[in-house]
């Protein structure tokens, strides 16, 4: 697939693109024609990840960003327009779960998560707006990772549960404000999907019952009319398509990718 007809390749930043579903939304905007632009807090995971997507061909760099530090997205956002330009298309994808009994929750993880999952795309979506240049743009995509736990509530997943649902206020508001502008907001709700996060989620579980991994990956799958997880590819395959031209009437919208998990 090639991006939309134009001369010049749109320039794509992704948020938590050493992984899962970040990984594979990174490689289709590239394949697509994207010059993309990716970033984690690990380093030594940057850097290899850079040299991947490079060898398949793709038009790819990056640089550290820890999403929970203002001047650090400063200085990310800075980076990546002077290495490609101005901003085109922003996903924001990362973020972490976390959860628990909710009377036991430390406030230190509460505020962790609502920091990394809700905070930072306020953050990076100001920053890309300015810095990026992107509100000066006849057209842009925003694009917000967040859940199906964005629209139910998930049992021992408050905190997570909270900041995704706050993304998905957060993309309608803006959806909403930037619509005459030709910038597109909207928020990607996966359901289970197969990724580290995925398997450190099961672990979590796991304990929190007192059973094994297994019996909880039965539990869920259990729960998906599909039968199985999402691929980061399926996922993916939304957000490369949100970033096209035709998907330019699509605002302000949550929509799943969770193999019949959400029904609303
Ligand atoms: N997997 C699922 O079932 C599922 C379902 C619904 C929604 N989601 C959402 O999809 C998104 C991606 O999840 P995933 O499953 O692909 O996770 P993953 O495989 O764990 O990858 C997470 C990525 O985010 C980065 N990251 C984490 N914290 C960061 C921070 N503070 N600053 C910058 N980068 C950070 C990680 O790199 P570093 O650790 O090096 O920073 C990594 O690149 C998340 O927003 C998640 O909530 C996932």
């Amino acid at each position: 697939m090639t991006q939309d007809a134009q001369s010049i390749p749109r320039v794509a930043l992704i948020t938590g693109a050493t992984s899962g579903i970040g990984l594979a939304s990174a490689r289709l905007l590239a394949e697509q024609g994207h010059r993309v632009f990716i970033g984690a807090r690990s380093a030594e995971n940057v850097t290899a990840t850079v040299k991947e997507l490079r060898e398949e061909g793709l038009d790819v760099d990056g640089s550290v960003v820890d999403v929970r530090d203002s001047a650090a997205v400063t200085a990310f956002v800075q980076a990546a327009v002077d290495r490609f330009g101005t901003i085109d298309v922003l996903v924001n994808n990362a973020g972490r779960s976390g959860g628990g009994v909710t009377a036991d929750i430390a406030d230190e993880l509460w505020d962790d998560v609502i920091d990394t999952n809700l905070n930072s795309v306020f953050r990076l979506t100001k920053e890309v707006l300015n810095t990026g240049g992107m509100r000066h743009k006849d057209r842009g995509r925003i694009i917000n990772i967040a859940s199906t736990a964005g629209k139910q509530g998930v049992v021992l997943g408050a905190p997570y549960s909270a900041s995704k649902h706050g993304v998905v206020g957060f993309t309608k508001a803006l959806g909403n404000e930037l619509a005459p502008t030709g910038i597109t907001v909207n928020a990607v709700c996966p359901g289970y999907v197969e990724t580290p996060m995925a398997q450190r989620v099961r672990q979590g579980y796991a304990a929190a019952y007192d059973t094994d991994e297994d019996t909880i990956l039965a539990k869920f799958r259990s729960k998906i009319p599909l039968g199985r997880y999402s691929t980061p590819e399926e996922v993916a395959g939304l957000v490369g398509y949100l970033a096209s031209d035709t998907a330019g009437s699509i605002t302000a919208q949550a929509l799943n990718v969770c193999g019949g998990l959400g029904n609303f």
